[in-house]
């Protein structure tokens, strides 16, 4: 069987690299997209250092807010791998937190785009691909927040609900195409995005969890695997959550 292709949008990221890796650990020819601001540089030391720590991972720019750029994005994937796109992992994402009484429209329209327009431009692009071969993987990042709400977040809770509004309509399209569509919901994962938040705001948030503890990239990335085994055909339109038990649906 010839190995299957994924793509990982953010793939250079926290919670990318982790996709990433876990991916390839299990046999896929993973490409990472990332867009870095278009530091070229930035994405090649990446993927050398994939490289030292025995991974060959490929690397192709895009933009996801910007359909022209994703369209280049998977020509380049296409030529690297002399194949198409068999799993889309929708991975990008940005926050721009800030309660919603002084939030400007720059802070919504943003996390739109990267976030819930990305939905749009990078699947439309591989979805034909996937009907066609009778097999496929779609696989978009969401977040607790979608589920729960959260306080500075009404950007990014709409538009990551959104993903999952998503997922339950395409999946149910293709669903006879042998391509399956489904959200992972993440929990607070220990990645820069997370850093970012005010040292007692992440220790009140911790406190919260259950499990005792943030996750780890490599908990959503053994999510991931385990939706595109073969053997995963059965789930579609499904969200599911690795949030350590802070909130369960
Ligand atoms: N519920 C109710 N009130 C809250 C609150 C909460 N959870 N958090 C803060 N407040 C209140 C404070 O008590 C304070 O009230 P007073 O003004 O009456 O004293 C007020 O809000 C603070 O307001 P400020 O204007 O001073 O706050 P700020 O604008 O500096 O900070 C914020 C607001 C940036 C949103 C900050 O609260 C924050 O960082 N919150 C965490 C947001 C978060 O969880 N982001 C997740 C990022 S990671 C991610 O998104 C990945 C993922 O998928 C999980």
């Amino acid at each position: 069987m010839s190995q299957k292709i994924a793509l990982v949008t953010g793939g250079t990221g926290g919670l990318g690299t982790a996709i990433c890796r876990t991916l390839a650990d299990h046999g896929f020819r993973v490409v990472a997209g990332y867009n870095s601001g278009g530091n070229h540089d930035k994405a090649k030391a990446w993927q050398d250092k994939q490289k030292e720590d025995g991974y060959d991972i490929l690397v192709s720019y895009g933009d996801v807010t910007n359909a022209e750029s994703c369209a280049q994005c998977i020509a380049t994937v296409e030529e690297l791998t002399g194949g198409t796109v068999d799993i889309l992992i929708n991975n990008a994402g940005i926050t721009r937190d800030g309660q919603f009484k002084k939030m400007s429209w720059e802070q919504w329209d943003e996390v739109m785009s990267a976030n819930l327009d990305s939905m749009f431009h990078m699947t439309r692009l591989v979805i034909n691909g996937m009907i066609d071969k009778g097999w496929g993987r779609v696989i978009n990042i969401s977040s607790v927040n979608a589920q729960k709400g959260q306080f500075g977040q009404c950007n990014y809770s709409a538009a990551k609900a959104g993903i999952h509004g998503f997922t339950k309509a395409l999946a149910q399209e293709v669903a006879r195409k042998g391509v399956t569509v489904n959200t992972v919901s993440p929990g607070y994962i220990k990645t820069a995005m997370v850093a970012k938040i005010a040292q007692e705001i992440q220790d009140q948030i911790c406190a919260g969890i259950p499990v005792g503890r943030f996750g780890t990239p490599e908990e959503i990335g053994r999510m991931c695997t385990f939706l595109c085994d073969n053997e995963s055909g059965y789930i579609t339109g499904a969200d599911m959550s690795v949030n350590g038990g802070l909130h369960m649906s």
